[in-house]
């Protein structure tokens, strides 16, 4: 068991500092709650919680916040706090171009000036949509005031014509099938009204599965929050779970630095792992440790990757199931419990409990959903982080979702600059091009993209796809969507765009890949390598002004967490506290 920690008293809140003084300042405060309808007796004693919401009408994931909010709020003024809702920039993942990953970190300076700005004691963060996770945890944890994150939970399963569909993955492989003549057009609008079928998150291992999961492993969710669907009867229950929650951790000073310890990141490490995560968890995972100063790593994920079987069976991973079955399977709780060796089991959650407690007793209901280490979908992690002369700085594949024989492959690189070229020519016929081919897009990092598209899963050619090829090896600095699949590498650091050697590949160079061994080189000589960067000529510089000038100069590397260089901790000196 933890100790119990003091309560805090009123005056003890930030918010207090806003509205409790006899002064002039306060007094418009007041004056301007009072404007709202809102009496003393609405906020005298009782801690402001701020709910940050990624809802939009352009946000399919998160539809319902518009209502959850309500039961959040629920839960708050149960408990004797102050609820007030903060929309923040929602990030919606199927809407925004050319990549919602060019906008992570401003939803994080989003959610971290909302805090700090305003008269908040703790946050309830309302998110779910691949990049709105780490969006508002990298912000909640820069801003420090208690926090507590709300899964928007994942959809109900796809279906169509009594198949089970799974959000991207199956897109992407019946649209394979489309391009091979084997689909009808009225199958593939049947398929669009199918599979989607509610308001929630991609209930296939996607990036938010990934990091709802990672969030509640860390200890920032209520246990199983991450795993309930949305559209479930439960999913409003947790809503004002939060709420209750997030006003006695304000009494109890519960902080994100508190959690969010080293312990803390390897147990998110660790679960990805067992997940059959998306690649994007090493990215996002990355900065969020590194904002709250704990020194997470490529080798971090190295080490975990070696030791951590993927357990549960969730498509693109495992071929059958979606979250919807994991739920009823138990849950994350429960494959937790089934790696309980992996996992630092006295960190402490939101709950004021620990890790430990909170799993204990959690049961898996459905072996084949999730599966015991001995019957593990992949002995080994999700994710290999490879490394070598084309990629001094790491670049990432994910084993368990590729075909096997590319494990260990030399073949020569067909290489394209840009997306639209690549576009262009992956469906003409008289492509050079064999299944031993290792197709290379460039110019898709986190400059060069601009914020690494999700375009690493580059088509298979036309030609081959006629021939049955359905996998193989693909190369980028672009990252790739957790739905995706196939022998892809990614996250090639550093970037071509400025001047990684991935820049310096020719087409029909030879590349040789040994995800055993884990190393990728390209088959030249230093000498060649050295004659070549010295040739080499920077692109122009992609903006001249706004959001995407700041965002060129201070983007840092994937293997670095994509962070601005300015919000990482180790950034100058401290941000403090507003003047009121
Ligand atoms: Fe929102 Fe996949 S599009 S989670
Ligand atoms: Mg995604």
């Amino acid at each position: 068991m933890t100790d119990a920690p003091r309560k805090k008293t009123y005056d003890e809140l930030r918010s207090a500092r806003w509205f409790a003084p006899d002064n002039l300042r306060a007094f418009g405060h007041r004056s301007r709650l009072m404007q709202m309808g809102y009496a003393p007796a609405d906020w005298v004693g009782r801690p402001v919680i701020g709910i940050l919401n990624t809802w939009s009408d352009l946000q399919p994931c998160h539809v319902h916040f518009k209502q959850r909010v309500e039961d959040v709020k629920r839960g708050v003024f149960q408990a004797g706090g102050f609820p007030v809702e903060l929309p923040a920039l929602s990030l919606s993942e199927s809407a925004v171009k050319p990549t919602t990953m060019l906008y992570r970190n401003m939803l994080a300076m989003d959610a971290e000036e909302l805090i700090r700005s305003h008269p908040i004691d703790g946050v309830v963060l309302m998110g779910g949509c691949d990049k709105t996770t780490p969006g508002l945890l990298l912000g909640a944890t820069s801003a420090g005031v208690p926090a507590i994150f709300m899964p928007a939970g994942p959809m109900l399963r796809g279906n169509w014509k009594g198949k089970i569909l799974g959000s991207g993955s199956d897109a992407w492989k019946y649209w394979d099938e489309r391009r091979a003549g084997n689909i009808t057009d009225a199958d593939w609008q049947a398929m669009e009204g199918g599979i989607a079928r509610s308001y929630g998150t991609c209930m296939t291992m996607g990036t938010a599965s990934t990091m709802t999961a990672i969030a509640e492993a860390i200890g920032m969710t209520l246990p199983n929050a991450s795993s309930i669907p949305a559209a479930d009867a439960n999913h409003i229950r947790l809503a004002s779970d939060c709420g209750r929650r997030i006003v006695e951790m304000v009494w109890d000073d519960l902080t994100p630095s508190k959690i969010q310890t080293r312990e803390a990141f390897e147990n998110g490490i660790a679960v990805a792992m067992a997940m059959g995560c998306s690649t994007n968890a090493i990215i996002h995972l990355i900065a969020q440790a590194r904002r709250a100063g704990q020194d997470i790593g490529l080798d971090d994920f190295e080490k975990a990757s070696r030791k951590v079987p993927v357990i549960a069976n969730v498509r693109p991973s495992g071929d059958t199931y979606l979250m919807e079955d994991f739920f009823y399977a138990g849950g994350l709780p429960a494959l937790m419990n089934r790696i309980r060796e992996h996992l630092h089991l006295d960190c402490l959650t939101v709950t004021g409990k620990t890790m430990g407690e909170n799993i204990e007793g959690a049961e898996v209901y459905n072996d084949d959903v999730i599966r015991t280490v001995d019957t593990a979908i992949y002995k080994e992690g999700a994710l290999a982080v490879l490394k070598g002369n084309i990629a001094p700085d790491g670049c990432v594949i994910k084993p368990s979702a590729c075909a096997p024989q590319y494990l260990k492959h030399t073949g020569p690189a067909l290489v394209f600059d840009s997306y639209p070229e690549m576009k262009e020519a992956i469906d003409r016929d008289d492509l050079d091009v064999t299944a031993d081919h290792i197709l290379i897009l460039r110019n898709a990092g986190p400059q060069g993209g601009p914020g690494m598209p999700e375009w690493g899963m580059l088509p298979i050619p036309k030609k081959l796809v006629k021939q049955g090829v359905r996998d193989m090896l693909r190369m980028s600095d672009a990252r790739m969507s957790g739905t995706s699949y196939g022998a892809c590498i990614l996250h090639v650091s550093p970037e071509s765009y400025i001047g990684g050697p991935l820049a310096l590949v020719r087409t029909g160079d030879l590349i040789s890949v040994d995800v055993d061994a884990r190393t990728i080189n390209l088959e030249i000589s230093d000498e060649e390598m050295a004659r070549r960067k010295s040739a080499w000529v920077a692109p122009e510089p992609r903006y001249h002004r706004g959001y995407g000038w700041m965002f060129s100069r201070h983007i840092k590397q994937a293997n670095e967490g994509c962070d601005f260089d300015f919000l990482e901790t180790t950034f100058g000196a401290p941000v403090g506290e507003p003047d009121i």
